[in-house]
């Protein structure tokens, strides 16, 4: 009874009354344990009752001792200055970042949007007629093989399934569903049969652009990515065309720009050209217009297409295209906030 008050009034708050408390209770010097030595003289009939009530004295010294060296943790004493403040503002919470690629899409969109270009969509996965057939590709034309595609089901001519190679696919199906005047960009994800290396990638982005109406000319065309340029890379962006050939424009250009890097003066982006392709162009070809049931006599067109991935790393100086799929996120924290 004594030593169960004594127990019960003790108040331990430093690693030394802990200690104390130890000694006193439950070391086997300690009163508890000096007790339990004198069970043998007690009555036979009362030891089993007197040998509860000191096991249940044994077990309150321990939950208590436990419960002190818990809150004295390390025996350090604990002071208001070390608890946790909690007045204290929360930390921020780390949001993710947009990825790269969604940055740029998203700034050409923003830039031909200006220009009066509405975004439109089609699928990835996508029949031969309307990746190669309605484009004016010819029939067993090398393109088909040239743009390494991944066939899903072959044999059945047009009705072959593909991953599509371009986003011109989706030109065909805006022109098959509306009329001119129509002024679009298309950006999505396409497909291509390659080795993945730096400058590769077997899954990759573009952003197709098309506009149709009476008198479009090939001035709108020069006009229209030159303006995007200057946007995207710069006042001083300069663009170039070289002759080009695609199936579904006539004539065809590729579109280089300013290097971006060494404005112009030669690295090794472009190679000490001084000069980046950012995209295929030309006039739509009448084959096209007719294919997708709009006049060739009444209307005109410019379409152009460009990587998303090749911009991109133009313009975070980013040089190699791996980075964009390997989910880094030392590699993706950088574009926080940009
Ligand atoms: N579809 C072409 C390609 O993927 C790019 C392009 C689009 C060229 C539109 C001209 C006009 O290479």
């Amino acid at each position: 009874e004594e030593l169960l008050q004594q127990i019960n009034s003790t108040v331990v708050s430093t690693k030394e009354e802990l200690e104390a408390f130890r000694l006193a209770y439950l070391s086997k010097k300690g009163k508890v344990t000096a007790l339990f030595d004198e069970l043998k003289n007690v009555p036979k009939e009362d030891r089993k009752a007197i040998g509860g009530a000191l096991n249940n004295l044994k077990n309150l010294a321990q939950a208590r001792f436990e419960e002190w060296s818990a809150s004295i943790g390390s025996g350090e004493n604990k002071t208001v200055e070390d608890l946790p403040d909690l007045t204290l503002p929360v930390p921020p919470h780390s949001y993710g970042s947009l990825h790269p690629l969604t940055l740029t899409r998203k700034r050409i969109t923003e830039i031909f949007s200006r220009m009066g270009f509405d975004v439109s969509d089609g699928p990835e996965i996508e029949t031969d007629w309307y990746n190669f057939g309605a484009l004016n590709f010819a029939e067993n034309h090398p393109a088909r093989e040239m743009q390494d595609t991944f066939f899903i089901e072959k044999g059945a001519g047009k009705d072959d399934v593909l991953l599509r190679t371009h986003t011109s696919n989706v030109q065909i199906r805006l022109m098959n569903r509306t009329k001119p005047p129509i002024r679009s960009i298309m950006p999505g994800r396409v497909f291509r049969n390659e080795a993945i290396s730096a400058r590769a990638h077997c899954i990759f982005h573009q952003v197709e652009g098309l506009y149709v109406d009476r008198n479009v000319s090939f001035k709108d065309l020069k006009d229209t990515l030159y303006y995007f340029a200057k946007e995207m890379f710069g006042k001083d962006s300069k663009i170039r065309l070289r002759p080009s050939f695609f199936p579904f424009t006539e004539p065809s250009a590729e579109i280089d720009v300013t290097c971006f890097i060494c404005k112009g003066k030669g690295c090794n982006i472009c190679k000490h050209s001084g000069w980046v392709e950012i995209a295929g162009s030309g006039m739509v070809d009448p084959n096209v217009l007719q294919n997708c049931g709009i006049d060739p006599e009444v209307y005109t067109g410019f379409a152009f297409g460009m990587g998303i991935e090749r911009i991109t790393m133009l313009r975070y100086d980013i040089k190699d295209l791996r980075l964009f799929t390997e989910n880094d996120v030392r590699f993706l924290r950088q574009f926080s906030g940009a």
